[in-house]
């Protein structure tokens, strides 16, 4: 098992992208849009690898100089609860800290804070909607 930065548009990325699509989008019922990969160009992207196959995708957005934003991160269906969503938090938290970023925002869906909150992430705001489920903002000072 392997953690690698992803580079956009590599094999890995579209290995991730898939990912993405099974675990947050195909369950929904809806696609990413191609509107909405374009943006994964400025993006970070993190993966945990097994050879050549992606179990869990992470990306960051670049919010400000000390702000990013966690997104995307999905853990393949197979494989959640096992400590792998975790460990790939914790590796692009400590790799973006060295980069200089300082405080991590995300959009956590409802059935997600439990995780993020074993991660000392805490919520803040009001609840709202997102894809169609409740989600709450979260926030972590690394
Ligand atoms: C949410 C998700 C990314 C978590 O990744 P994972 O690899 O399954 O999580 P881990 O096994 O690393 O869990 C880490 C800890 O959180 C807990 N946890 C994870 N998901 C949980 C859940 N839904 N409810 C309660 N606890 C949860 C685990 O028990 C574990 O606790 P421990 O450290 O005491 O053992 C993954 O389940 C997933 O992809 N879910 C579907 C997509 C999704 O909701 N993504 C997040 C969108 S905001």
């Amino acid at each position: 098992m392997e953690i690698r930065i992803v580079k956009y548009k590599s094999e890995d990325y579209k290995k991730a992208i898939v990912l993405r699509n099974k675990i947050l989008r195909e369950p929904l019922g809806i696609k990413m849009t191609e509107e909405f990969l374009a943006q994964d160009e400025q993006d970070v992207h993190f993966g945990i690898f097994e050879g050549d196959k992606i179990l869990v995708s992470l990306t960051y957005r670049i919010i400000s100089e000390t702000t990013i934003k966690m997104r995307q991160v999905a853990t393949d269906d197979h494989l959640q609860g096992q400590g792998l969503g975790k460990k790939l938090v914790l590796f692009s938290e400590k790799y973006m800290k060295e980069k200089g970023y300082s405080h991590i925002i995300l959009n956590a869906r409802n059935s997600a804070i439990y995780f993020y909150n074993k991660l000392s992430y805490t919520t803040f705001g009001e609840e709202f909607e997102e894809v169609g489920l409740p989600h709450m903002q979260m926030e972590k000072y690394i």
